[in-house]
């Protein structure tokens, strides 16, 4: 007598499932403060393993957590490649293992990457709405792959920007984004174009060096920086790092994995869940930088949400 099989959840289904990111809003905001409390939080979370895969300019993350307050287990498993030639094939790739946590039996194997780019905008969502200046009018996004349009997506349904704006690299992407998202879009012909005077700013490339300079951002601004996920790649200059107030999702994982962070020096004030909890203060009025690297726990509350979801529906 075998045990039940595991469920494939899909990316199709888990789209249909997660509907929108800001569902994921009050799950995330619990998670990121349990973390922040330590043990008494109940989130299980090593800083992750990642691989690389030197011959092909890849690597896989091993991201494992548990959830007391989800009484939820899951692993998440992602790949990411830098140079990719296969432009078809996405830079990110990620499968979450989803558990019984009273016995270890593996119940679902969904599809990790509406995951990914889901739960890591609506962290960046967290963030900005604790930490942007009042009045922000303007949204500046550098980048304009699957993390460009997910924080879009949240970015515009929860706050009212007067002005979004695009760069990125290739610049035909970045019209591409333009004609395709909901809203209007203005695309720049330079990062500096697109930042100047940007209240609340989005990095979210592959950049292994800065992108974005300290001297071009107006003073209060919020930064939300989530690419550069490796010791030695920066998106963000010394000058920026160093003269904003720095938060993070993980003081530990900044300070293994955030190039940012480690090359600069800079100090980092609070984890973001210290400040959901209320013991570290916000100071919107500063300029801010949330330094996301992405955690496990994120991906266990979006997992247990899509299983729970697609349990009722069937
Ligand atoms: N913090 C987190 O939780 C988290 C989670 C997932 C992903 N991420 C990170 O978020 C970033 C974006 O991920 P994604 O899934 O959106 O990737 P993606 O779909 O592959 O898009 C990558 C973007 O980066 C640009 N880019 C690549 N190399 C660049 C360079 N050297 N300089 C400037 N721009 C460059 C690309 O521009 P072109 O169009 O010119 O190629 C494209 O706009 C990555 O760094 C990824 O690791 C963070």
């Amino acid at each position: 007598m075998g045990s039940t099989p595991p469920v494939f959840i899909g990316a199709e289904e888990v789209e249909k499932h997660l509907q929108r990111a800001s569902l994921l809003l009050p799950a995330l905001e619990a998670a990121l403060a349990n973390f922040s409390a330590g043990a008494a939080g109940g989130v299980v979370q090593p800083v992750r393993t990642v691989l690389p895969v030197p011959r092909h300019g890849g690597y896989l993350g091993v991201m494992p957590a548990y959830s007391a307050a989800d009484d939820a287990l899951t692993t998440k498993l992602v790949t990411f490649y830098e140079h990719l030639k296969d432009s078809s094939v996405p830079s990110h790739q990620a499968t979450v293992l989803l558990f019984d946590p009273s016995n270890g039996t593996l119940k679902a194997v969904l599809d990790g990457s509406v995951i990914t780019a889901e739960r890591t905008a609506a962290v960046s969502a967290i963030a900005t709405k604790l930490l942007m200046p009042a009045f922000a009018e303007v949204l500046c996004i550098l980048g304009a792959g699957v993390q460009a349009y997910s924080h879009y997506d949240i970015f515009t349904e929860l706050f009212t920007f007067k002005e979004v704006r695009i760069w990125n690299r290739t610049k035909e992407r970045a019209v591409q984004f333009a004609s395709a998202v909901s809203g209007p879009v203005r695309v720049c012909a330079s990062a500096q174009e697109a930042v100047t005077g940007a209240d609340v700013i989005v990095t979210v490339t592959m950049a292994t060096t800065p992108i974005l300079f300290g001297d071009w951002v107006k003073p209060g601004a919020h930064i939300n920086a989530v690419g550069a996920s490796r010791p030695d790649w920066r998106e963000l200059d010394d000058e920026l790092m160093k003269n904003s107030v720095l938060f993070v999702d993980s003081r530990d994982a900044a300070l293994t994995e955030s190039g940012d962070v480690i090359l600069s020096g800079a100090e980092i004030f609070a984890e973001l869940g210290e400040v959901l909890k209320g013991t570290k203060p916000a100071l919107p009025e500063k300029t801010t930088v949330f330094k996301s690297l992405g955690m496990a726990v994120e991906d266990t509350v979006a997992a247990k949400f899509v299983y729970d979801a697609w349990s009722a529906g069937n």
